[in-house]
């Protein structure tokens, strides 16, 4: 942790009331005024363990618990003794209800006819998008055969899955047959590179992945399979990381059909392996073929984990977040109910953008809708595919009325893109359908709420503002759009359930309007259970910051930064740790230092973030080079070529969106004394705060400033 946060000097005074449900056609708020909404959440804190057991009475649960909460700090087990699966109640629960043939999953491919070189095979009409509609009963049937794949491929209860694959209906069925069998996912983002991969198939000591032979992007075609080939080679390689891991199978799905004719698939009896490893990769459709529709769901104790995700951290190697299953779901499903005001057979059609390998794919495009029994929509592609002139596009305005999309659930950095290429793109499609506006991953300026509640919600939809994490597992700070009144760039009130707070070093809280870290003060039932193989981690990051001033209990630390205004509103003021919000992911700078320095010409690199228009923030790299490089190129000095060619290098490593946006040579990097780089200078360079006296074209020379500052930090 290196900066305090830095009191906010931002007053925002419009208030949007919330309106009357019938307004908006809505039969019913589930939270109708924020007098209801503080007698909820006085009542949630008052007395927590009947306020969550009511909620998780929402679902279904093979056996009651017997005990809501254990809570021995910072270890909290809910619903102790209770059994639940997550899929049973994502899709068997709705079929034994009568609900099997209602639709649970609209899915839109990227590719449009002619206007793509890839046609998506399949694609039932040259002009338009094919379009798959999933029902209840059919992803009752399609995660059950998937879980009989899984458990023929030697996937046991407990045995983590990874999943490395395309937005398309069969990246939902893998993970909720993973559920069903009581395996533990583990999801990749399509965009990370192998490395990235090989990392966390390691630390989470998985053996089977499951991919596909390519996704679709912006018309191109990601290829998905070879970088798990790359992964699952260099992990077997015992020079690498220190040790062998053998992947023992891949499943891969049959996506683009652009694999060339591989030899290295026979049948799903005779898999070939991966030359130079023991590897198996078998074509999902072959061995799907063998195994039976019929699959129970495993009951699942509560506290037995649902699935791990790697999220980044301010040390290099990301953390292997744990969500367990009874309190996860339950989180989810409620607060998925009261943030969209879910209401099932009302014709409501929820659109959650983000891709699936990121938390807010797993809670609230996945698992949160499906149990509301809310038909969810997932799109494969990007915002600007086809593109219009000048790379704009309007394909979520498309989809939006084309579906009659009644919830849309977006990142600011989107938000701030479709602002950027103007008011005419949405203006040509019917937004009507809509009735409520989310936004998640980073604060959002109140001039893109604005635009997005008057241009997109037409002045009428409520725009929730939901603050939350991976390790939250559901919203933890939102406006509930019947009950509170939003201000532009607030995520306004605590969840119920929720005891929110912003406090000094000490844990007293903070007078409002006054700076400080924004923590939770007591168990929630979608709380991180740990760090996978970590513990140290999971108690020094979150655990060991604040605690209470009177007991000494630990406080959950968010590592964000925030104020509440004299109305309780919170402000969140962003990340006070080394970790950068890049187009609304996390980043670790320690990740794209690392990949620097893994460069043969890189000496040592400093990354900070910068100010970014649509991204939030953007990537920017210090970096000394090696004397290798200058006597290699006598006379010269690093320029272009070089830049260029270490940004994709860490593009290689990491992924593309871990690629700097600067890349700037240094002499030497600023540190203080005691050799800690002076990250807060170099920030303010980034940013154009401090000016350095060299010419930044080419090398700078920290040596003065770095002086001057050498105390401060
Ligand atoms: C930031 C994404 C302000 C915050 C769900 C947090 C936000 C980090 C908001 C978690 C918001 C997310 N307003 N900041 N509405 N939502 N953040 O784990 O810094 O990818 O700590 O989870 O995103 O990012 P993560």
């Amino acid at each position: 942790m290196t900066t305090e946060p830095i009191d906010s000097t931002l007053q925002e005074h419009r208030l949007f009331p919330p309106r009357p449900a019938s307004e908006l056609g809505f039969a019913r708020w589930h939270v109708g005024s924020l007098d209801e909404y503080h007698k909820l959440h006085r009542r949630s804190l008052d007395d927590p363990e009947g306020f969550w057991a009511s909620e998780a009475g929402y679902l279904s649960w093979f056996r009651r618990w017997d005990k809501v909460l254990d809570w021995t700090p910072p270890d909290a087990r809910w619903f102790l003794g209770g059994t639940i699966n997550a899929c049973f109640n994502c899709a068997d629960r709705h079929v034994q209800a009568g609900h099997g043939d209602e639709v649970a999953l609209v899915w839109e491919a990227e590719p449009i006819g002619p206007q793509t070189s890839h046609p998506a095979p399949g694609s039932a009409y040259a002009n338009e998008p094919e379009v798959r509609r999933l029902t209840y009963r059919d992803l009752q049937v399609e995660t059950s055969k998937v879980a009989n794949v899984l458990k023929r491929l030697g996937v046991k209860k407990g045995d983590v899955v990874t999943i490395y694959m395309p937005m398309v209906p069969e990246l939902a069925i893998a993970i909720l047959a993973c559920a069903r069998l009581g395996a533990v996912h583990s999801v990749i983002f399509g965009g990370f590179a192998p490395h990235a991969i090989s990392e966390r198939v390691l630390d989470a000591d998985s053996r089977v992945i499951i991919t596909a032979d390519g996704g679709y992007r912006r018309g191109d075609i990601v290829p998905l399979q070879q970088n798990v080939e790359e992964a699952v080679r260099s992990l077997a390689n015992p020079t690498h990381g220190g040790g062998a891991h053998i992947v023992n199978h891949v499943l891969v799905l049959r996506r683009t059909g652009r694999q060339p004719p591989s030899k290295r698939f026979h049948t799903g009896h005779a898999p070939d392996t991966l030359p130079g490893s023991a590897t198996r990769f078998h074509w999902w459709h072959e061995i799907e073929a063998l195994v039976s529709d019929a699959c129970p769901c495993e009951p699942m104790d509560a506290e037995d984990m649902l699935f791990l995700l790697y999220t980044s951290g301010s040390t290099g190697k990301p953390k292997g977040i744990v969500h367990t299953t009874g309190g996860y779901l339950t989180y989810v499903n409620t607060t998925c109910r009261l943030t969209f005001n879910m209401i099932p057979d009302a014709g409501q059609l929820f659109w959650c953008s983000a891709d699936l390998g990121w938390i807010t794919g797993h809670s609230y495009v996945l698992y949160g809708p499906l149990m509301n029994r809310v038909p969810t929509l997932m799109y494969e592609g990007a915002p600007n595919f086809p593109t219009l002139d000048g790379g704009k596009g309007d394909r979520f305005w498309d989809i939006i009325a084309r579906h009659r999309v009644t919830q849309f659930y977006t990142a600011p950095t989107a938000i701030r893109t479709f602002m950027k290429w103007g008011d005419e793109l949405p203006a040509r499609h019917d937004l009507s359908s809509l009735r409520i506006l989310g936004t998640v991953g980073e604060p959002i300026n109140p001039e893109a709420w604005i635009w997005y509640h008057a241009t997109i919600g037409k002045g009428q939809c409520p725009v929730v503002d939901t603050y939350w994490q991976t390790e939250t597992g559901g919203h933890v700070c939102t406006p509930l759009p019947g009950a509170t009144p939003a201000k532009p760039g607030s995520c306004t009130l605590p969840m119920p359930g929720i005891d929110a707070a912003v406090v000094n070093e000490q844990g007293e809280e903070l007078p409002p309007n006054q700076g400080g870290l924004f923590v939770i003060r007591r168990p929630w039932p979608g709380m991180l259970r740990g760090v996978h193989a970590n513990r140290e981690r999971f108690v020094s990051n979150y655990w060991s910051r604040v605690q209470d001033p009177r007991s000494g209990e630990p406080y959950y630390f968010s590592a964000d930064g925030a104020r509440r205004d004299p109305d309780g509103y919170f402000w969140i003021q962003g990340r006070i740790d080394d970790v950068i919000k890049v187009s609304g992911h996390l980043l670790g700078t320690m990740e794209v230092e690392s990949a620097l320095v893994s460069h043969p010409m890189v000496a040592e690199a400093a990354v900070v973030g910068m100010p970014h228009d649509i991204k939030g923030s953007a990537i920017c790299a210090f970096v000394t080079l090696k004397s290798k490089w200058f006597t290699e190129n006598p006379g010269n000095q690093p320029g272009d070529d070089l830049r260029k060619e270490l940004a994709a290098h860490v593009a290689r490593e990491v992924g593309a969106l871990a690629r700097p946006d600067q890349v700037r040579f240094a002499d030497g990097l600023p540190k203080t004394r005691s050799g800690k780089i002076m990250r807060r200078l170099l920030r303010d360079v980034a940013a154009g705060v401090e000016k350095i006296t060299q010419d930044t074209t080419t090398l700078e020379d920290f040596s003065v400033v770095a002086k001057l500052r050498a105390d401060e930090e």
